[in-house]
Order: C-alpha cells, then sequence, then structure tokens
C-alpha cells in the first residue's frame, strides 16, 4: 500500500541517486580509482609477509653529499643495493626505510630519486614533467606550506643526506664533518628554510 517501491524517499532510488551522481563525473571516477590504487597498494605493501624467513635487509651505510637532479635520479631503488632518496624543499633524505612507499612498485615510487616538494604540494603522486631543477616559485603560499610541513615530516622520520643543487651550484665537501654539525650547515643554504630545529639527541 503505502510503501510502493516507486516512492522518490524510498531508500533504492535514493542509493542509485547518490551512485549516479559519483558516476556521471570523469573526475569522480578518477578519483575512486585513484584512492583504490594507492589503498591497494599501501595494504599489499603493509601485508607482504610472504616471506617471514627472509633476512631483514641490511641498513645501508650512510651517505653524506649534495645532489644534482641528475645525480638524484640514480637512486630511485632500482640500482643493486636498492637505496631510494627523495628531495623535498632543497634537502635530500635517504628513505630507503620507507622503501615500500618510495621504492620500485611502492605507491610513491614517482618520488624516489627525485624532488618531491612539488608532487607533496599539490598531492600528486605521477611524475611531474619538469625536467631539470624545479623552483617551486609558481607554487603559492599554501602549497609551500604544505612542503614545509612535509619536510619537517621527512627530516623527522628519514636520514638527512645534503642539499639539493641549483643548477651551477657547487657541491660542498662534508668529508670533515660531524654528524651533529649536518643539519646546521645544510640551514644557511637551503632555498627555503624549514622550522630548523636541531634534535635533541
Ligand atoms: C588518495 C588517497 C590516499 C590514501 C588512501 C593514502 C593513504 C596513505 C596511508 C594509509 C599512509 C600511511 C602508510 C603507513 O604509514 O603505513 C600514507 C602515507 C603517505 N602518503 Fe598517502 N594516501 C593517499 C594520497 C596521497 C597523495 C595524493 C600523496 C602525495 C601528495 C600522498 C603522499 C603520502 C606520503 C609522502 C606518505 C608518507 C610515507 C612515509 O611514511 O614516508 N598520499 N598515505
Amino acid at each position: 500500500m503505502a510503501d510502493s517501491p516507486d516512492s522518490p524517499d524510498s531508500s533504492p532510488s535514493f542509493l542509485s541517486g547518490i551512485i549516479n551522481e559519483i558516476f556521471s563525473s570523469y573526475l569522480n571516477i578518477a578519483l575512486i580509482g585513484l584512492i583504490a590504487f594507492l589503498l591497494y597498494k599501501i595494504v599489499r605493501s603493509s601485508n607482504d609477509t610472504s616471506t617471514p624467513s627472509a633476512p631483514p635487509e641490511p641498513e645501508l651505510p650512510k651517505i653524506r653529499r649534495d645532489f644534482t637532479i641528475k645525480e638524484l635520479k640514480e637512486f630511485d631503488g632500482n640500482q643493486p643495493d636498492g637505496r631510494v632518496l627523495v628531495a623535498v624543499n632543497g634537502s635530500v633524505y635517504d628513505v630507503t626505510k620507507g622503501k615500500r612507499f618510495y621504492g620500485p612498485g611502492g605507491p610513491y615510487a614517482a618520488f624516489g630519486g627525485r624532488d618531491a616538494s612539488r608532487g607533496l604540494a599539490t598531492f600528486s603522486v605521477v611524475s611531474s614533467d619538469k625536467e631539470g631543477y624545479d623552483d617551486l616559485s609558481d607554487l603559492n603560499s599554501m602549497e609551500m606550506d604544505s612542503v614545509r610541513e612535509w619536510e619537517l615530516q621527512f627530516k623527522e622520520k628519514y636520514e638527512y643526506v645534503g642539499r639539493l643543487l641549483k643548477p651551477g651550484e657547487e657541491p660542498a665537501s662534508y668529508s670533515d664533518e660531524e654528524d651533529d654539525n649536518q643539519q646546521d650547515s645544510n640551514a644557511s643554504n637551503k632555498p627555503i628554510n624549514a622550522d630548523d630545529k636541531p634534535k635533541a639527541e
């Protein structure tokens, strides 16, 4: 009687309305695809216990040097040692312990061996078209704040390696430098200073 299936408020048509709405736009479909893909990659990498007897990978020796964009590209995790480096806001970090994110096949592999600043600021996990050094000068202040926040996260979690060199810049020599001085010497040369608090260790 009252519960006619054609009633506009009945839940099946309400639900199908939402579904229609979602699938009516290519952008929505693309976003759903992206979310599903990233979730799949992350879940798959965190469940990757298929070889429980495999010994943990030995830690690579620490490196301390500056990189040009071209040199950085060598460290995308595809080399025999599997080291992965990522640059954010002019600083290069060794993210090898986060290889499941940034290494080959990871959800953020596009950042491995690259300057991730633009991608992080614009929520894009695909490789930027920009070849060569990216001075980020077209990013707005919110995007730059986001770059600096990401950099703080990288600094907390990963080992700092050196600076990302602008075209024509010379690499610094770190051979005689004490570990404790590393972050300080970097701060003065960086293109954009993040909140550079020395770590109390
Ligand atoms: C679209 C949906 C997305 C989902 C569901 C997602 C999910 C996640 C999750 C669950 C983690 C934490 C993984 C862990 O610590 O075990 C993570 C970390 C991260 N995500 Fe996403 N993410 C998404 C989009 C993005 C985008 C667009 C970017 C790039 C701007 C991004 C960049 C990162 C980075 C850099 C990390 C940190 C990895 C690390 O610890 O080094 N994510 N994401």
